[in-house]
């Protein structure tokens, strides 16, 4: 069985050497601090953090820790992205605090309203059973700590995200798991698991 922790030691050491830790969701992020910056993130995720742009990931509801690592991988480069880095290089660590407790306490995004291929639905479910997705991610998907949520996020982005782990194109410090999940996965596959999580219930 796969197992969730050991690629967090880490990053998180080189972090706490550097004089950064992330601080858990106990204190409530400076909304008026942010306030220019989250209207330029709503640009392109969305008002209240549900996207309407293609391969481009809903924030809301994704677990706070989870978004302060993505926003420091884009700020150090090891996420490589054309939007993202410029955007998250102006980013003061207050910054990134902020805008994670911001986009974390969003509702999550609602359920689909009907799905188009209930076949490929189930052909999910099943790939996601045996690959044991929920032993990392959650019974729900919604994801824990540096763990993402990926329960109803756009089925582009997930098909997108997936791909990049596969050919090895997103790197990070915590994606050593999700390399060795989709390594063996076959591009059917994925987007029988992209279909399936975006459209759970
Ligand atoms: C010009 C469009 C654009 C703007 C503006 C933008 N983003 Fe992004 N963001 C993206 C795209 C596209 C991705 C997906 C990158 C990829 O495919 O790896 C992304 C990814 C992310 C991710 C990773 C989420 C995940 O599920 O992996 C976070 C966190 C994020 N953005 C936060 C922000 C914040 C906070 C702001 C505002 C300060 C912002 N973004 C502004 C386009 C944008
Ligand atoms: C061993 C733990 C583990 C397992 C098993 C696992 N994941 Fe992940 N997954 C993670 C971690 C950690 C991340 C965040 C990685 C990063 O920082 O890029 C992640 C990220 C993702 C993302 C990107 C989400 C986003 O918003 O950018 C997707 C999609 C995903 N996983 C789907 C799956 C699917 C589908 C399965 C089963 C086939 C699976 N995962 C199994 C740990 C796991």
């Amino acid at each position: 069985m796969r197992r969730c922790l050991p690629f967090f030691g880490l990053p998180l050491f080189a972090l706490m050497l550097s004089g950064l830790l992330l601080q858990s969701a106990t204190a409530a992020p400076d909304v008026a601090a942010i306030k220019d910056k989250l209207e330029l993130c709503a640009g392109c995720h969305g008002k209240e953090g549900i996207s309407e742009t293609p391969n481009t990931p809903s924030l809301a509801g994704q677990p706070d820790q989870f978004l302060q690592w993505q926003l420091i991988y884009f700020r150090s480069g090891a996420r490589a992205n054309e939007l993202m880095g410029p955007i998250s290089a102006d980013l003061s660590n207050e910054d990134v605090r902020n805008l994670a407790g911001y986009f974390a306490a969003l509702p999550p995004p609602p359920a689909a309203t009907s799905d188009d291929n209930p076949a490929l639905s189930e052909a999910g479910a099943k790939i996601a059973a045996q690959n044991r997705c929920t032993s990392c991610h959650t019974d729900t998907y919604a994801g824990t700590k540096a763990v993402a949520r990926v329960a109803r996020q756009r089925e582009d982005y997930l098909l997108k995200a997936l791909m990049d782990y596969k050919a090895g194109t997103r790197t990070g410090g915590g994606v050593a798991a999700m390399a060795d999940v989709t390594y063996p996965l076959k591009e059917d596959e994925l987007k029988a698991l992209a279909h399936y999580l975006a459209n759970y219930k």
